[in-house]
């Protein structure tokens, strides 16, 4: 679909049947929607790959779907995805194409950018990322001392961070124990303190990780941790080669840093950083689990990415997932989205999303530039259950907000937990199903009263339910449904945007408090002058304070 001859997406016809189908719905009662369609619980379900979707708790009816469906269609976001896929730059604002669903194609896939195809230069990469882990993994990639690596040190920020860092503790049963690895983001000195100190220099790897190898975070941790370790090494610069490595799109800057580019992992300007760990930005988790894992990830990706092409509208999941989200954000007005895993290894992996949905689709311009009348993206959050119920929950469960939220959870545990650990799983489990089914259903005041509760704390103990929440259960956390998963979000994420019409692979936003902070670091330690008449009042101020506090 042209953009520019688009119709404003709330004054399309779509749009304003769905408006008039929310308004006729009123208050959708779950129990009401359950009791009318008694096969609800299996009617509206899904699979994809290794993944069984339920949607049967949420505020929909067929008419809902059909009318979310339509908006898609007329929004053209089938178009769009088969334009990512082919390889045209849509994404505008950086005049690139849009092409992580490249990095798990097979090795006989044609993808072409500017008439090239792409695919043989990812496997090139891949083959060279697993040669790499292959050497480490063995031993045989020694440092300058000649020790075998054992340590592992990702340095990196958002995109080139989140991925593998979230990825190894998903797939910690998976990886190699007598390797330790560790990841580095924060430009606070402590992130890297706790990191190297009681590491050996001699056994320790940097994994540089930045497409673009400017980000002042990583720039600066890469150039102490390499001063760390010539100092700790007492070597000269030479020791560099056996203890750097650099995942970048920027040979030139990568030289200019001292690692060699015969150590330096490609990726390209198509991939986007928030898109990036099954890249060589996966390098460090690669060598965690082995090339064959990190390649039945890779599978996994690409089964969902070609479920996303070619499923019909009413089976594919991430559309369906994507126009779930519309409907509660631009019909209901939520605000956010929790996604709640039912598995500790997926510890970061709300947070991964974060930057997945929230650097996409959190955008107030079209792609025409003008501003949107409707919401865009969703605050993302969560933390794995059920930690979360003795924190937040409550707020879902009674609070005044609307929280759509996904749910998901694993038949059985990864198979190396401790026999007796095993069995905790059905509690864990039990927990999950009791969760989305006391969101959906809640507790009636009748329901309270029969209990022989008081009747002045009838009101506080009654669940209005009606929260709607996606179950998603699969057999395990294996590395294929790691990548489903991912998959699943990401295509989830570009339905979203392709509807809102934004570009969902831009990130402009990010851009101003870096050029602040590197005004305003000369001010802090003085060499910049005073910070009155440079600052706002309210920053110079505490700009002064910070001084005062740091005696300069
Ligand atoms: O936060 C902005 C951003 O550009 C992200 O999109 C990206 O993942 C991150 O910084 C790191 O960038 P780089 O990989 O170039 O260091």
């Amino acid at each position: 679909m042209n953009a520019a001859s688009r119709t404003k997406l709330n004054q399309t016809p779509e749009w304003t049947a769905l408006a008039k189908h929310r308004e006729e719905l009123g208050a959708p009662q779950l129990r009401e929607l359950f009791a009318r369609q008694p096969e609800r619980g299996t009617a509206y379900t899904l699979r994809v790959g290794d993944l069984h979707l339920d949607y049967s708790k949420h505020l929909v009816t067929d008419e809902t779907l059909r009318l979310l469906r339509e908006l898609a269609a007329a929004t053209g976001v089938a178009e769009l995805r088969d334009a990512m896929f082919r390889g045209e730059k849509i994404n505008t604002t950086e005049d690139r194409a849009v092409l992580h669903t490249a990095l798990r194609a097979p090795r006989d896939a044609v993808i072409e950018v500017d008439g090239e195809n792409v695919v043989p230069a990812v496997h090139a990469v891949l083959d060279k990322m697993a040669s790499f882990a292959d050497q480490v993994r063995s031993g045989q990639w020694t440092g300058h001392t000649g020790k075998p690596v054992k340590n592992i040190v990702n340095i990196g920020i958002g995109g080139s961070d989140l991925g593998p860092a979230m990825a190894y503790e998903v797939l910690r049963s998976f990886t190699d124990r007598d390797l330790t690895l560790r990841f580095v983001s924060n430009v606070d000195g402590a992130d890297l303190h706790e990191a190297v100190r009681d590491l050996d220099p001699a056994e320790t790897l940097f994994v540089i990780a930045s497409k673009t190898f400017t980000t002042i975070e990583t720039i600066t941790n890469a150039t102490s941790a390499r001063d760390w370790l010539l100092t700790e090494l007492r070597a000269g610069q030479d020791a560099v080669a056996k203890h750097f490595v650099a995942l970048s799109t920027n040979a030139e800057k990568v030289e200019e840093f001292g690692i060699d580019t015969a150590n330096m992992f490609e990726f390209w300007d198509w991939v986007g950083g928030r898109y990036s760990y099954d890249s060589a930005i996966g390098l460090s988790l690669m060598v965690a689990i082995g090339p064959d894992r990190f390649r039945e990830m890779l599978d996994g990706f690409h089964l969902v990415d070609e479920h996303f092409r070619t499923a019909p509208a009413e089976e594919n999941a991430p559309l369906l997932l994507g126009l779930l989200g519309v409907w509660y954000g631009n019909f209901f007005d939520a605000q956010s989205h929790a996604v709640l895993p039912y598995s500790h290894y997926l510890s970061k992996f709300t947070a991964y999303l974060q930057q997945l949905d929230m650097e996409s689709n959190g955008k107030s311009v079209d792609r025409e530039g003008d501003r949107v009348d409707w919401q865009t993206g969703p605050v993302v959050w969560g933390t794995p259950g059920t930690n979360g119920q003795h924190a937040y929950y409550q707020l879902i469960h009674q609070g005044t907000k609307l929280v759509p939220a996904d749910f998901i959870g694993f038949a059985a545990p990864v198979h190396d937990l401790l026999p007796g650990l095993i069995a905790q799983h059905d509690l864990l489990m039990a927990n999950f199903f009791a969760q989305t089914q006391a969101l959906a259903f809640g507790k009636t005041p009748e329901e309270v009263r029969a209990e022989g509760v008081p009747e002045e704390l009838v009101p506080h103990k009654t669940f209005r339910g009606n929260h709607p929440t996606t179950t998603i259960l699969a057999d395990k956390l294996t590395p294929s449904v790691l990548g489903q998963l991912i998959a699943l979000y990401e295509h989830k994420v570009f339905v979203q945007g392709a509807i809102w019409n934004i570009d969902s692979f831009d990130q402009w936003g990010v851009e101003l408090g870096k050029v602040l902070a590197k005004k305003i670091e000369p001010l802090l330690t003085g060499d910049g002058g005073p910070a009155a008449g440079q600052l706002d009042s309210s920053t110079a101020a505490l700009v002064d304070a910070y001084r005062t506090l740091r005696g300069r």
